[in-house]
């Protein structure tokens, strides 16, 4: 796992965004995992920067939505689909016909699901998935105690992970149930990008790099992957016990390897 300490959270969405422009630059037709939360935000402006300043060409992009609240309308403001379309979609040139979103409603929502996972897999699989992480530990909705071979399915939400999502609900009950990718899918993606800053995430950090694998901190199954970056501000990496050493990897990181 790389992990990258930068000074401020404004860093970690700009470097974030770099290495996720780099890969449409160099792949136009890349396809993307998209998560939501106030970590990614930064994130999706530096993008729509770089699509203003310089640009950058997302209409050949394919996206996969991470997750998403069951039996909530799309365009209810708290929905994953709407931050999505507010703060990347509409802010881009992104064509919505290659913009998938996870099922949340109908008859048949496990059968919905497993289609979802044939709809990455017909694309070739996601090149990059971006993704923030719960005070929890919990990538995605897959909250702790999630299988870490599980692929797209329905959860039910924590009631600390409920409170924390509360904002864009007013005095509406936030939904018990949602929709997200697997642990296991997200493994394979071929570069998981995982961004957190401020220190209310630095436990999670820390128990997600340098503590031991397990279920009980679904972010740790990145420490399986073999192309995972991890970018925190200081904040975020107050509680990582070998920050000086990611340091002195980062300033002596050869050419070949940027
Ligand atoms: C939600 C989302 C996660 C996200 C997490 C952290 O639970 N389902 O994908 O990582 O929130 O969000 P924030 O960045 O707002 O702290």
């Amino acid at each position: 796992m790389e992990v990258i300490v930068v000074p401020a959270a404004l860093d970690v969405g700009m470097a974030a965004a770099g290495i996720i422009s780099r890969l449409v630059a160099g792949k136009p037709g890349a396809v993307l995992g998209l998560a939501t939360g106030a970590s990614v935000k930064r994130v999706y402006a530096e993008l729509a920067l770089a699509h203003h300043d310089r640009a950058l060409d997302f209409s050949r992009v394919t996206a996969f939505l991470l997750d998403e609240y069951v039996g909530l309308s799309r365009s209810h403001p708290a929905s994953f689909h709407a931050f999505i379309e507010e703060h990347f979609l509409r802010r881009v040139n992104a064509d919505r016909r290659r913009v998938h979103l996870p099922p949340t409603e109908g008859d048949d929502l496990p059968g919905l699901c497993e289609q979802f996972e044939r709809d990455i897999r017909a694309t070739g699989g996601i090149d990059l998935q971006l993704l923030g992480i719960g005070r929890d530990g919990h990538l995605g909705f897959n909250e702790p105690t999630s299988s870490l071979a599980s692929r797209t399915r329905i959860k039910t939400l924590t009631s600390a992970t409920r409170e924390a999502n509360r904002s864009g609900f007013g005095g509406e009950e936030v939904p018990l149930h949602a929709v997200t990718m697997g642990i296991g899918t997200l493994l394979e993606a071929r570069h998981c990008l995982l961004v957190a800053d401020g220190s209310a995430k630095a436990d999670a950090v820390a128990r997600m790099v340098e503590g031991p694998l397990t279920a009980m901190v679904p972010a740790s199954a990145l420490q399986m992957h073999p192309h995972a970056t991890v970018i925190v501000d200081e904040a975020a990496a107050a509680e990582l016990s070998l920050r000086d050493y990611y340091r002195e990897v980062q300033r002596n990181k050869p050419e070949w390897q940027r």
